[in-house]
């Protein structure tokens, strides 16, 4: 009797069997995993708003970062990585701006509800600590940028943003009011606005004409443009054409690409020199899920290719070639082995 109880006790007890039970009845608490309580949900335009209580795991976020988020479907979990649109705040709540594009965000629209529990990463991204001179944000990519700015601006009272969108205006020549847009009646009621430190612009018409965009910013200025691959692409061959001395960093949206799994299944060695271990991985993973798999603790954020915070060194014994002297880890998949500097 005794050893019945003990085996129900542990199989009931167990932090997962705990964490399962948790979830089922919407307690905004995991053991290992930091999770967010669904406290609002709105449909505006082609994005979901979501705003987010996070649970005493979640760490607190800083402006400009991200958090990736998981929802399952047909029973498999997955993630995607969304910026925060808010600033920290005394509430500590967490908003999202999703837009709806592909299975994850789709998932998102029509499955999560209201009081739904949900896993979470822990926030990441270090735009805050970088110095820039001014943002440039096409559609979707102002909820990164727009609390960047706000936070940044009180350190650089000159700082400029950029929001780039399909815009109509009105007699006057401003933005016509439009609440399909996200973020706009937040960002046209703001002072930086009235003060003509924020544009809402047309990106079709801004992007073929270096002069509207660039005018906005100093001859020698370093900027972060935050939009989708496409929407950076048109911002770098602008600058790339102007006399001005203007650096961009850039930050992309897109949906994430299945790994590049070979269907021959192959083993590689992998030599991480600054610590000092070597391991075997196989051509069926990314380098990320092996080296976590393998218990090691590499820096990382999205895992889709988009923050740059597990891009490592290739040492330059096994350089592929001579371009190549850096690779992500979460989007590689070996099929070579390599020493990486790790
Ligand atoms: S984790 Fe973000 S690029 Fe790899």
């Amino acid at each position: 009797m005794k050893n019945l109880v003990q085996r129900l006790w542990s199989s009931t007890a167990l932090p997962q069997s705990l964490d399962f039970w948790l979830k089922q009845f919407k307690v905004n608490f995991q053991f290992d995993t930091p999770t967010v309580k669904v406290l609002d949900k709105a449909i505006i335009g082609d994005a979901v708003k979501l705003v987010l209580k996070p649970s005493k795991k979640c760490h607190a976020f800083l402006a400009g970062q991200h958090i990736r988020l998981k929802v399952f479907i047909d029973g498999i979990g997955h993630e995607r990585c969304y910026s925060i649109a808010n600033l920290p705040s005394s509430k500590g709540v967490i908003e999202l701006y999703i837009k709806v594009q592909g299975l994850v965000s789709n998932a998102i629209r029509h499955q999560v509800s209201i009081g739904d529990v949900l896993d979470v990463s822990q926030p990441f991204g270090d735009n805050h600590s970088k110095r820039f001179d001014g943002f440039v944000a096409g559609g979707i990519g102002i909820t990164a940028l727009w609390p960047l700015f706000l936070s940044a601006k009180k350190d650089n009272p000159d700082l400029v943003l950029l929001y780039l969108t399909r815009l109509e205006s009105n007699e006057s020549g401003l933005p016509k009011d439009n609440k399909e847009y996200v973020l706009f009646n937040e960002i046209r009621q703001s002072r930086a606005f009235t003060e003509g430190k924020v544009k809402i612009l047309d990106g079709r018409t801004t992007l073929t004409n270096a002069n509207e965009l660039l005018n906005h910013f100093g001859d020698t200025s370093r900027l972060l443009s935050c939009g989708s691959e496409g929407f950076n692409q048109q911002v770098n061959e602008v600058v790339k054409k102007s006399d001005k001395q203007i650096y961009v960093e850039f930050e992309s949206f897109k949906t994430a690409e299945p790994a590049n799994i070979s269907e021959e299944y192959a083993e590689h060695q992998i030599i991480l020199t600054k610590s000092n271990q070597t391991l075997t991985v196989t051509n069926q993973s990314t380098l990320l899920e092996s080296l976590l798999e393998a218990g090691l603790k590499p820096q990382y954020g999205c895992k889709q290719g988009i923050c740059h915070q597990c891009t490592c060194r290739v040492a330059p014994s096994s350089l592929l070639n001579d371009n190549n002297k850096s690779i992500q880890l979460c989007t590689t998949v070996p099929n070579q082995s390599l020493e990486i500097e790790l």
